[in-house]
């Protein structure tokens, strides 16, 4: 009998971890992904975006636009949202029109125009039915050159509006008797990574938050989601906070980089969506591996530390030609 449970176990794990060395995304969200529900079963559902004017978010508008969804585009470059809202109609082929796309310009930080705009939403459709939390910026610091009012600006960014605006979607869900809510976090939301210890730490908080949330409303009609995507190539790089208010990284991302498409994590977020799947790891192998060996063997992570260096890992994580040198340029170790 102890062999058997041995066996089944060492099974389980070979698996996974053969899996993991092919796949794009964690085992669940690539199950849903062959035989879940097709994001066309999200048609005329209405999806509120954030961080729509680029990257993951202006992908994932598109992916949900190619099957029907009605979308609300907001985030703070209104000529950017414009943009987008034309490729999602065009992407729909005729299932939307002018009237199906919303787009409302917004600093997400500015907590007061939340319920305002959200309101605007409801009154425009009539409902809406998923809040997609996924403005944010990351980070390229060095832990103890950080000044606080870097990781004040991007607590404020990254997580309270997203708590902010996620408590006003989830009182109208209540009020309606029930809705979707899903956040972009990251890999880095889960581990620590070394050299974004400020945006670690704002993603790692929002999985507090939606954690707990989720075991509050479980079989209340409400569906939590966190999607935790690794690189992708979007304009995040060179709009990273650094130690010092007011910097932007400014590096952009190499075409050498081994990075996920914002298309391919677009549509990825289209599937966790539609499958309400809970929390889905998104990132071109082998980073699933490996995050799945530092959450569920830390001893490992720390063996890949010690041995590969955070350097190496730093250098690894955005392009080869960058030296921690050029990455902090107005404070040195
Ligand atoms: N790219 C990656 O490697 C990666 C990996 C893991 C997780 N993520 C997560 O993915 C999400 C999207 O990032 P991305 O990679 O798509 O980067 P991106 O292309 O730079 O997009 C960021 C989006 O957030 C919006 N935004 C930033 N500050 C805002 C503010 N104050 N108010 C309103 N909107 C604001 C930007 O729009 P405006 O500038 O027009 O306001 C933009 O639409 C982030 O939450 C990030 O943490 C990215």
């Amino acid at each position: 009998m102890f062999d058997v449970i041995i066996y089944a176990i060492l099974i389980y794990v070979l698996t996974y971890v053969i899996l993991f060395v092919f796949f794009d995304g964690d085992l669940e969200t690539v199950f849903y992904e062959k035989f879940g529900k097709p994001i066309g079963h999200l048609r005329g559902k209405v999806v509120f975006v954030t961080g729509a004017s680029s990257g993951i978010g202006e992908y994932t508008a598109v992916a949900l636009a190619k099957y029907g969804v009605k979308l609300v585009l907001t985030a703070r470059r209104k000529e950017e949202l414009e943009r987008v809202k034309k490729q999602c109609i065009e992407a729909s082929k005729n299932q939307l029109s002018q009237n199906d796309v919303l787009v409302i310009p917004m600093d997400i930080t500015d907590l007061s125009l939340h319920r305002k705009n959200w309101d605007y939403a409801v009154r425009h459709f009539g409902k809406v039915d998923i809040l997609f939390n996924n403005a944010g910026r990351s980070q390229r610091a060095l832990f103890e050159t950080i000044d606080m009012g870097v990781d004040r600006q991007m607590f404020e960014l990254n997580t309270f509006s997203v708590i902010n605006l996620t408590r006003i979607a989830v009182n109208y869900f209540n009020s309606v008797g029930g809705g979707q809510v899903a956040v972009v976090s990251s890999l880095a939301g889960v581990i620590g990574v070394p050299f974004s210890s400020t945006y670690d730490a704002t993603k790692h908080a929002v999985h507090g938050y939606y954690n707990a949330l989720r075991a509050e409303k479980i079989g209340r009609g409400l569906s939590v989601s966190i999607v935790c995507p690794g690189p992708t190539s979007t304009n995040f790089l060179s709009e990273s906070f650094t130690n010092t208010v007011g910097q932007k990284y400014g590096k952009s991302v190499q075409s050498t980089d081994r990075r996920l498409t914002a298309e391919r994590c677009g549509h990825m977020c289209g599937i966790v969506l539609a499958n309400k799947i809970r929390e889905s790891w998104i990132a071109l192998p082998p980073l699933i591996f490996f995050t799945y060996f530092a959450v569920y063997c830390p001893v490992f992570y720390n063996f890949i530390l010690k041995t590969v260096g955070p350097e190496r890992l730093f250098k690894a994580r955005d392009s080869q030609e960058l030296t921690l040198e050029e990455a902090y340029p107005s404070k040195r170790r």
